[in-house]
């Protein structure tokens, strides 16, 4: 390395210049400054590992969130309409946002039946105009967003050679992209008061690949990536108070999106646990939850175990993610669909199916 990039890593000196040490002495200097850090390094790590260990037996310290302002997109139904409901319970002034007009309607009701404080905007959030334009809106109308739920969600669910390209293009607006211009517009302010949450609904699907879930999985990999890199970017730039929390679930029960899954072994996931458990990790300022819980024991055997081991176990545990039977599967009496110019991509919710709302509970 030499001196000057020694000099300038990130505008910081990160050590005395390498020829301020004596000749005799460097060598000896790296050895011993390595040493040193190893060891510091070990014990930050033990800190937190007991840390952790003695949160996850007393429990974690739950943070207040009575008057945040929180925008939860696809907040029309499924999960976010959940999200929604127990954040209006504990005092947040809910801002939804969804394409789903008559969903963002009934879920502004609901909200508002139980007492809360709810509004509803209608975004394409494949759009990244439209998401900069109501952002602004909420902005005046509303006022400082200090919770960010990025919670809306499509799934083509097709074979990746029979899955249109705009359908593709469509997963990546929604599922990825939109992540970065919701967060653009509206992280600065919480930087400036180093106050905020930003939370990505990711999947276990961002973690391991299924057939028929090409695109989805792909674009839920990006999230987990998007999450990780935004965090450690924050705390680069000191904003110690602005915390993210990736939320990567097993397929869930009756929100619309995976009701058909062919899933052996593992129950999916009831739709009120999910919300709790994100609830609770924003709350809890946790950076990843993963549900069930026991899941994450199995994630380093992916880097451990050969290949056709993972095969053989993801192809017992998800035999069938989208069932041809399902909505989503392509319906063979259905006319052709118009094949849209690319300035206008379809970016209609894939959820068509009104979800059954058996299991739910406000
Ligand atoms: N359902 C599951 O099994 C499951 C499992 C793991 C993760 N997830 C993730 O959880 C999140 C919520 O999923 P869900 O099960 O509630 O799905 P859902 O289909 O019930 O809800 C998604 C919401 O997003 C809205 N939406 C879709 N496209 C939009 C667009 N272009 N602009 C604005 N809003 C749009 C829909 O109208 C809908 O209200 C998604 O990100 C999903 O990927 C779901």
């Amino acid at each position: 390395m030499s001196v000057e990039t020694q000099e300038y890593i990130n505008g910081m000196r990160p050590g005395p210049l390498t020829s301020e040490i004596p000749e005799c002495m460097r060598d000896k200097y790296t050895v011993v400054q390595g040493a040193m850090d190893l060891i510091v390094f070990l014990l930050v790590v033990v800190r937190h590992i007991v840390r952790a260990i003695w949160q996850s037996i007393v429990g974690a310290p739950k943070k207040e969130l009575k008057g945040a302002v929180a925008v939860v997109t696809g907040g029309g139904g499924g999960l976010g309409s959940l999200i929604a409901l127990r954040l209006a319970r504990l005092g947040c002034k809910v801002v939804l946002w969804d394409i789903n007009k008559q969903g963002l309607e009934d879920t502004v009701k609901l909200v508002k039946g139980i007492g809360g404080d709810c509004c509803g905007y209608t975004v394409d959030l494949a759009s990244r105009d439209d998401i900069y334009r109501v952002a602004k809106k909420v902005h005046e109308e509303v006022g400082r967003v200090s919770l960010l739920i990025n919670n809306a969600g499509v799934v083509s669910g097709q074979y990746l050679l029979d899955t249109p390209d705009h359908l593709i293009q469509r997963t990546f607006d929604v599922n990825v992209l939109a992540h970065f211009w919701t967060v653009k517009a509206f992280l600065p302010i919480m930087v400036e008061h180093n106050s905020g949450h930003i939370v990505t609904i990711a999947s276990m699907a961002g973690h391991v690949g299924v057939a028929k879930l090409v695109d989805y999985c792909s674009s839920k990999a990006a999230a987990c990536g998007f999450d990780e890199a935004l965090r450690l970017e924050l705390e680069v730039r000191g904003a110690t108070g602005v915390h993210t929390s990736l939320i990567c679930p097993y397929f869930i029960r009756s929100t619309g999106m995976f009701d058909q899954v062919n899933s052996r072994f593992v129950p999916q996931l009831n739709s009120n646990d999910v919300a709790d458990r994100v609830v609770l990790a924003i709350r809890t300022n946790e950076t990843l939850a993963v549900m069930p819980g026991y899941f994450r024991l199995f994630m380093p055997f992916k880097w451990l175990v050969p290949w056709p081991c993972i095969s053989e176990f993801l192809r017992g545990l998800v035999p069938d993610a989208v069932p041809i039977n399902s909505a989503h599967a392509p319906q063979p009496a259905a006319p052709p669909a118009p094949v849209l110019p690319p300035s206008k991509p379809d970016s209609r919710p894939m959820t068509l199916l009104q979800p059954s709302r058996h299991d739910r509970r406000v």
